[in-house]
């Protein structure tokens, strides 16, 4: 993508971004953002921006693989049904979506569709991610960029999604708009159950899972206002059974020789859709 043409679709967002290092506003150019004490970040021919550009990139795991692997789990319609929960929580108005931790976007993407009035804005601090994300079509924009330090304007989103990411609630208050919404999606004890028990040995705990340190820190910086479960269990192709064992880091540890002599049957995606606000 030209830089001017990224720059055109970053146009609309600009009241809602900010330099990350000073917190002042920025300026768009046709080759990059800059700040008002003269930081400057480039629109990438990729079609992002990096705002984290220090982040040593070296320790994310993104791979070939991965993205491969999570490409077929998603394409599958495996997390259909989370997706068809979030977009309930979205109502019909005009919106500002902030996707943090996005990996490679497929809600953003999937969403920017069905809501095209809504701006729609993922980031994620993997540049792998993002540049995945960058080159599938669609109506969302994209950052690198840290959740701890978000490059975003006080209270200037209408919506938060964190789904299955790191949080950080003073960040994600200070960013919302009075009523904003964040809509948080953990996953429930038996989600990928099937690759926890096939990997077991390898794993913390022989791989049992349990949410409630993730739930009490929600509850102790956020109020829950709705809250919906989401549990089921699908069979899968030898390729779809081949994906969910490699898409996760949960099975980085194990020997590829392990996970070449495994074949799941069926893959339960267990999860919880949290809408909350910091009222
Ligand atoms: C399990 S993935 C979830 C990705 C996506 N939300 C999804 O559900 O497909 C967690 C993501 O959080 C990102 N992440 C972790 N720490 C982050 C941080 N401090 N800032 C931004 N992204 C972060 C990772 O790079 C990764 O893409
Ligand atoms: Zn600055």
């Amino acid at each position: 993508m030209k830089p001017a043409v990224l720059a055109q679709r970053l146009s609309p967002l600009m009241p809602m971004l900010r330099c990350p290092r000073c917190a002042s506003a920025f300026r768009l150019t046709d080759q990059s953002l800059v700040c008002e004490q003269n930081h400057c970040y480039d629109l990438s021919k990729r079609g992002y921006v990096n705002l984290a550009p220090n982040h040593d990139q070296e320790a994310e795991k993104y791979g070939t693989d991965l993205f491969e692997s999570r490409r077929i789990a998603f394409e599958g319609g495996f997390y259909q049904p989370v997706l068809g929960q979030i977009a309930a929580l979205l109502s019909g108005e005009p919106l500002t979506v902030l996707d943090v931790g996005c990996g490679e976007g497929w809600y953003a993407r999937m969403l920017s569709q069905s809501f095209p009035q809504a701006q729609f804005l993922g980031l994620d601090i993997s540049r792998d991610a993002i540049t995945a994300a960058a080159r599938a079509q669609s109506g969302a924009n994209w950052l690198v960029a840290d959740l701890k330090h978000l490059p975003v304007a006080d209270h200037s989103v209408d919506v938060l999604l964190d789904v299955l990411t790191p949080a950080d609630y003073a960040e994600f208050a200070r960013v919302l708009k009075p009523g904003g919404k964040l809509i948080k999606v953990i996953p429930g004890t038996d989600y990928l159950c099937e690759v926890r028990q096939a990997v077991a040995p390898w794993l913390r705990n022989g791989g049992s899972y349990d949410n409630a340190q993730v739930m009490d820190h929600l509850k102790q910086h956020a109020k829950i206002i709705s809250a919906n479960e989401i549990r089921t269990t699908t069979p899968l192709t030898n390729e779809q059974s081949h994906a969910f064992l490699r898409m996760t880091p949960m099975t980085f540890s194990v020997p590829e020789e392990v996970l070449a002599s495994l074949a799941l049957e069926t893959i339960t995606i267990h999860m919880h859709v949290l809408c909350c606000t910091f009222e």
